[in-house]
């Protein structure tokens, strides 16, 4: 295909030009909403061209950062190449680059984490200041203007609305077959007027395929020609499919006690290498008639739409390896059938999840005795990545279960610790903890009852003597208190790995 014929709009095809020219439009202290979704659909030319830019101006010694908002993370080419270039002062939601990361966590950069189901109300309720610059990819641009969406929807169609001026990159290299995957909602609106959404099925298209645009706003078009860099995924290792396996029959016992249909409820699934395992898990247990209504369709959920085990998935990204591109690509018409991608304040919404009775499974850095989970930071103050939308669905689901294994880092850190480090899910919320030990089920349970599920069922065998040690000692100094801790004690592991590198006493 010529590259022009992706750009059917004249208007829009006479306002090509090339990133640097793009890049020019973005000023200092500018507010820049950015496509991009785990990896997927982030713009790939100007971001780097930008990063130039402010390289330059630093060299000049003139101050030159942004606030950059997108769907979630991106790739090196926009956060990491902008976190180098010092041209980032502000960032949200969710990321995951190793410079951005680090950056944040030497307090270069601030980083707000927030919910992603509730990142475009927050713009849209003006709680984060004006939008300057919308900068989009897109697969094509319809003759009226509208653009066809790439591999991920994300925030796309709230910075495309509020922003004042437009700039889309349209890659030649996303598949023109993704035409039709997408549904656009355009029914929100403000409270008071909210009006409930209408969707009663993970398949249900409720809105267009495109979205929208004044093509007015749109100040240049540049086209690229470029995958969207995400590696491959581990094979799952022996932790992971046990934590798959402790799932798996956890969902069969819920089936014969009559919680659950033989197909389940919509499943969600995380980021990570143990989410993608715990899929994996799904297919070989037999399971099928599936669905999903998730945030991000990883390999894994590929590989079960594949192969009928998931009937039909909905989600605001693909985030594929290289490899599952490949047969995404190859078998398009058939997951443009079976995939739905949607706005993430659809994917993520808490209406939504709740109605559909969403199964949520999130991976974790690590829960306490009561079921408090930590997502998202290291010994408190270090932080990983981020919520991400595990809080969109770990509150609003029919199930909420973390994932993680047992230990980290060789074993010297344990996932089970008397008093998370952080908190990002509250007790409240969740309701199965699973490690490769065995699987919790804290539904129904005081706090006591889940310390002892816990400590019996997920701690490692190394710490769970040093579990049950702290939890036996917290009861017997307070009478039995409701939730019994020893304060002074509680964080006293986290301290340790950060003086000696381990949590062992
Ligand atoms: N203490 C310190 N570090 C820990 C840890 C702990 N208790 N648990 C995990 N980690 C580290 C691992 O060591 C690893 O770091 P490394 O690569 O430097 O070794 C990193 O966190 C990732 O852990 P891994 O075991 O590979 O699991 P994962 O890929 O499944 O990721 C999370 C786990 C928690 C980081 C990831 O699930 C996440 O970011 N979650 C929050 C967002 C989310 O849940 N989104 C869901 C909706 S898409």
């Amino acid at each position: 295909m010529a590259k022009s014929t992706r750009i059917a709009h004249p208007g829009l095809a006479a306002k090509r030009t090339d990133a640097v020219r793009a890049a020019e439009w973005i000023e200092p202290g500018m507010a820049v909403g950015m496509s991009g979704f785990t990896g997927a659909g982030y713009p790939k030319a100007v971001p780097l061209a930008l990063a130039q830019r402010i390289e330059a101006a630093h060299a000049r010694g003139d101050a030159f950062a942004l606030r950059v908002l997108t769907g979630a993370s991106t790739a090196p080419e926009l956060d990491g190449a902008l976190a180098r270039a010092g041209g980032i002062d502000f960032r949200l939601p969710y990321q995951s680059d190793p410079e951005l990361r680090a950056r944040i966590n030497r307090g270069e950069i601030e980083y707000m984490d927030i919910h992603l189901g509730h990142v475009a109300q927050y713009a849209w309720f003006g709680f984060l200041g004006k939008i300057d610059v919308a900068l989009v990819e897109a697969a094509g641009i319809l003759p009226d203007g509208r653009l066809i969406p790439s591999t991920s929807v994300g925030n796309n169609k709230t910075w495309l609305d509020l922003a004042d001026k437009v700039i889309v990159e349209v890659n030649h290299r996303q598949p023109i077959g993704l035409d039709g995957m997408h549904d656009i909602y355009y029914g929100t609106a403000l409270p008071p007027a909210r009006k409930p959404i209408p969707l009663l099925h993970p398949g249900d298209r409720i809105g267009e395929p495109y979205l929208r645009v004044d093509p007015d706003k749109i100040v240049a078009v540049v086209e690229t020609d470029a995958p969207d860099r995400l590696g491959a995924f581990a094979p799952p290792d022996a932790a992971s499919r046990r934590i798959a396996g402790h799932l798996v029959e956890f969902f069969r016992h819920e089936i014969r006690a009559g919680r659950l249909g033989g197909s389940l409820l919509p499943l969600q699934s995380g980021v990570g290498n143990i989410a993608n395992a715990v899929l994996a898990g799904l297919r070989e247990g037999g399971f099928t008639g599936l669905t999903a209504y998730t945030e991000v369709i990883q390999d894994g959920m590929l590989d079960l739409i594949e192969h009928g085990v998931i009937e039909v998935a909905s989600s605001t990204a693909l985030s594929l390896s290289p490899e599952a591109v490949e047969r995404f690509v190859e078998r398009i018409d058939l997951f443009r059938q079976r995939i739905v991608l949607r706005p993430q304040e659809i994917s993520n919404h808490a209406e939504l999840v709740r109605r559909l009775g969403c199964i949520a499974i999130n991976g974790m850095v690590e829960a306490d005795l009561y079921g408090n989970v930590n997502s998202t930071h290291v010994a408190g103050s270090t932080i990983i990545n981020g919520i991400g939308g595990s809080g969109d669905f770990a509150r609003n689901g029919f199930l909420s279960c973390f994932v993680t294994p047992s230990t980290a880092k060789g074993g010297a850190i344990s996932a089970l610790v008397p008093m998370v480090s952080h908190v990002d899910h509250n007790e409240h919320d969740v309701d199965v903890v699973v490690t490769e030990q065995g699987l919790a089920d804290l539904r129904g349970l005081s706090p006591k009852q889940r310390a002892r599920a816990i400590i019996a069922r997920c701690a490692h065998p190394d710490y769970r003597d040093a579990l049950q040690d702290y939890f036996d000692r917290a009861l017997a100094s307070g009478g039995g208190r409701h939730t019994p801790h020893l304060l002074a004690e509680a964080l006293s592991w986290h301290q340790r790995y950060l003086e000696t590198g381990s949590m062992r006493a």
